[in-house]
């Protein structure tokens, strides 16, 4: 009996050469685990394919629920955008796939696991990071790493081997999809001069042709979390699916992004990510309310380091258990209704209501009612100003040395 290899399968080439290769080549028998994350696909011609090109058995796990309360709202909640862009659908992903390709993995009693990543990208090093910190034993393989085949000598591969390729001319794009986006790369857009051509996108209306009529939308969330739609409790799954729709219809969401990856490489990505944008920004504006100044300071950068994290592989750190019990912390107050409005590629935040609200009117109202008392700026002013004038008498205003340069430094 050969030994068994649980390898991640998505139904394309790659994977699909890989079910034929790593029992040619190994002589293993592969198990076939395609998670579910969102991606719109027919999984069940993906088991049967897999199964077709002759892996010993196929599985189909609904990751969806776990991805969006365990990934996709704790990175809400953060605020979590890769360098200022990027809502790391992919990246958050890959964690949850690892964990799951692990638990199959010793339920089978398989000698290793295989994923069809190449050398140059980031997702490599997402699975095998979160391989190696749950299961660290496993064995991890790497086919189209290791292969060495061009992509016209793995189509060459398929056709000998009877693997089907799909018959309509093959996307020059490499697409990865879940709930939180779907990210596009390879072909033109690796020139990064060049504006995606519209066949790029498939879940966003291009601006200019997207309805004349604005539409609103009003999210719910509950310390942190988006419950409601219009007024409607959904489940998380459905509520991010639905706003995928609504947003995208309305030409929200398109990202153009150089992006630095782990490996070094600069690469020019296209996301579409209606949902995961609009709530990010409803989210910020709920919490811009509920907030102290410092909270919100101090937020963002751990909103950067979150980003980081996740983008880099390192999900199973402890730094991010650490971060992630601040970020449940600081959400404690982060209820309310934020109105966003659609028109035409943008989503703006214009209005928001809490009970939490620190936005006080009777503090920042210049009509009637008034209630901040004028009359104490002054000496806060004086208090406040005070280093500042201490040290331009000395230093500003009593250098004797060199040329007064008081409006910033001179250029030589
Ligand atoms: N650049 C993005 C990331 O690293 C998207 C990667 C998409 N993956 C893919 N296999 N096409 O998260």
């Amino acid at each position: 009996m050969s030994d068994k290899v649980v390898l991640a399968y998505s139904g394309g080439l790659d994977t699909s050469v890989a079910i034929k290769w790593l029992h040619e080549k190994y002589n293993l028998d592969v198990i076939a685990v395609t998670i579910d994350v969102g991606n719109e696909k027919d999984f069940s011609a993906i088991r049967q394919k897999a199964l077709d090109v002759g892996a010993v058995k196929a599985v189909v796990i609904d990751g969806k629920e776990l991805f969006v309360k365990y990934f996709i709202f704790p990175s809400l909640q953060a605020n979590a955008l890769y360098e200022g862009q990027y809502p790391l659908a992919t990246a958050l992903s890959r964690p949850l796939m690892a964990k799951l390709l692990v638990d199959t993995a010793v339920a089978e009693g398989a000698v290793a696991i295989a994923h069809g990543c190449t050398g140059k990208g980031n997702d490599q090093v997402r699975f095998e990071v979160g391989i190696g910190a749950l299961a660290p034993d496993m064995k991890i393989m790497a086919p189209a790493r290791e292969w060495g085949m061009t992509r016209e000598e793995t189509i060459d591969y398929a056709q000998k081997n009877g693997i089907p390729i799909p018959i309509t001319k093959s996307s020059p794009y490499s697409i990865d999809e879940c709930l939180w986006g779907r990210a596009i790369e390879c072909g033109v857009l690796e020139d990064p001069w060049t504006e995606p051509p519209a066949d790029v996108f498939t879940w966003t209306k291009s601006p200019d042709k997207a309805p004349d009529k604005a539409r609103y939308v009003e999210i719910g969330f509950e310390k942190g979390i988006p419950v409601t739609l219009d007024g409607k409790k959904l489940d998380g799954v459905t509520l991010i699916q639905t706003l995928n729709e609504v947003a995208g219809s309305h030409g929200v969401g398109r990202i153009d992004h150089i992006e630095n990856r782990v490996v070094g490489i600069k690469s020019r990505e296209i996301y579409e990510a209606p949902a995961a944008i609009a709530l990010i920004q409803a989210h910020q504006a709920l919490e811009a309310m509920n907030m102290s100044r410092d909270q919100l300071r101090f937020k963002q950068k751990v909103a950067v380091e979150c980003a980081d994290l996740i983008y880099n592989g390192l999900w199973f750190s402890q730094l991010n258990r650490d971060l992630s019990a601040y970020i449940l912390s600081s959400q404690r107050y982060v209820t309310g209704t934020v109105r966003i409005k659609l028109f035409k590629g943008q989503s703006m935040v214009v209005g928001r209501k809490s009970p939490w609200s620190l936005y006080n009117l009777g503090l920042a109202t210049y009509d009637s009612g008034d209630q901040f008392d004028q009359s104490h700026a002054e000496g806060f002013i004086r208090l406040w100003g005070l280093p500042v004038k201490t040290q331009a008498q000395i230093q500003l205003l009593g250098d004797k040395e060199g040329p007064l340069s008081i409006m910033g430094p001179e250029e030589d």
